[in-house]
């Protein structure tokens, strides 16, 4: 990023907001994408596709429109090695070494008629998003994952209290500018993403974003389930499940949903069976072991029940090495025998989940709720071709060290 580039967007937010942005977003071979975000309309650029066999060609992005923004698009060709555009160039990984891992990063504006939450936005400790994305920036990853929930800024009624966020509210294009184009500018335009769908932008909030921003083109209409996408990086696999509309609640196992879960899932498992890959990591909104503060009292509620009931009638594939979730707010670690370690990292911005002295003491056998600050996680493969997961807080301070192992996942605080 230039030192120019570096000045506007970390002193002018918004000045960002108003540039062109060319990002990549991950997909199955088929659906893998280069948008460009043209934020006050205009005619669609061209990029240069440079491939893995040195070719150089030029791909021209499709017109879209999100209110007075132009989403010019396209679905990249198998074997496209670097994106080239005006705003820079983004290199898809061959086999990614060093991959970032965040998730719920937007800020939380939920406030109407007297009730609800406002963080504020503009104090970059309560709301640090933008300090993690420079710091992620400095770590140079091959791949960045989102695990989900962008959009955060819904509602604000209040005429005083609300005041500075007028005009960044609801389901449009500046909300979506404010919670997370503008401060993750610079690692879009740099690094190739996957994103994974959050409960955020499930078909009843911010869905209209979601599909013309982040997901792959041609998906512009809502639906409660999403493709399952497989990112194939040579022997290691990428499989990224929507959860966003998995309710949190028990579902009647006979009800419509949950028999279109139980589907989906038992294709996701037989694809990975039958993929030649051999390492495989599982990226989703919701946990499948993850322990939210509970709402009815003191201790801790699983989530989501009924993905973990899954589990239980087929077990997730042997070389699915790793779960990552996001959806509950702190960092956590599940180890539960007969089953992929999982980690939450659903701490990368938006307000923190709190859990009383109380609720610790009632944390089961296997699951691990780190006293964690805001963060995000970089894997990194060691000379021995082993993950090691460092969590970084605010302005890239080490706070845990963890080793995956085939046997669980031990940390080291140092904080
Ligand atoms: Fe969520």
């Amino acid at each position: 990023m230039s030192k120019y580039a570096l000045l506007s967007c970390g002193l002018f937010l918004m000045a960002c907001a108003q540039k062109p942005v060319t990002y990549v977003g991950l997909a199955d071979q088929e659906n893998s994408f280069v948008k460009t975000i043209l934020p006050k309309g205009g005619s669609c650029p061209s990029v240069t596709l440079e491939m893995t066999n040195k070719h150089f060609s030029s791909l021209p992005l499709h017109d879209g429109k999100f209110d007075d923004a132009a989403i010019c698009e396209a679905t990249l060709p198998k074997n496209t090695a670097v994106v080239h555009s005006s705003g820079g160039a983004v290199t898809i990984p061959q086999s990614p070494r060093k991959i970032v891992i965040m998730g719920d990063t937007g800020c939380r504006l939920k406030y109407e008629n007297g009730k609800g939450m406002i963080q504020k936005c503009e104090d970059k400790k309560e709301w640090p998003f933008s300090r993690l994305i420079r710091s992620a920036e400095k770590e140079n990853a091959d791949l960045i994952i989102h695990v989900g929930d962008y959009h955060y800024r819904e509602a604000c009624n209040d005429p005083v209290k609300c005041k500075n966020y007028q005009g960044t509210l609801g389901y449009g294009y500046a909300p979506w500018a404010a919670d997370f184009l503008t401060p993750a500018d610079s690692v879009l335009r740099e690094k190739p993403w996957i994103f994974v769908r959050g409960n955020h932008e499930d078909c009843h909030r911010a869905y209209e974003g979601w599909n013309k921003l982040l997901s792959p083109v041609g998906e512009q209409t809502c639906v409660d389930d999403q493709e399952t996408r497989y990112t194939s990086f040579g022997n290691f696999l990428i499989v990224n499940f929507d959860t966003a509309s998995v309710d949190d609640r028990p579902l009647d196992s006979k009800s419509a949903r949950a028999q279109a879960l139980k589907a989906r899932y038992k294709k996701m498992v037989e694809t990975i069976n039958a993929r030649p890959e051999t390492e495989v990591w599982l990226v989703t909104h919701r946990p499948f072991w993850g322990l939210a503060p509970s709402w009815s009292g003191p201790g801790v509620a699983p989530v989501n029940v009924n993905l973990q009931a899954l589990t239980e009638d087929l077990p997730l594939p042997k070389k699915v090495k790793m779960v990552f979730a996001g959806h509950i707010h702190s960092f956590q670690i599940a180890t539960i025998a007969r089953h992929p370690a999982e980690m939450i990292i659903g701490e990368s911005g938006t307000a923190l989940d709190l859990y009383s002295d109380e609720a610790r003491k009632m944390i089961p056998q296997g699951y691990n709720v780190f006293p964690s600050d805001h963060g995000y996680a970089l894997l990194e493969r060691d000379a021995n071709n082993k993950w090691i997961a460092t969590i970084k807080s605010y302005d890239g301070e080490t706070d845990f060290v963890c080793h995956i192992e085939e046997y669980g996942v031990p940390c080291i605080a140092f904080k």
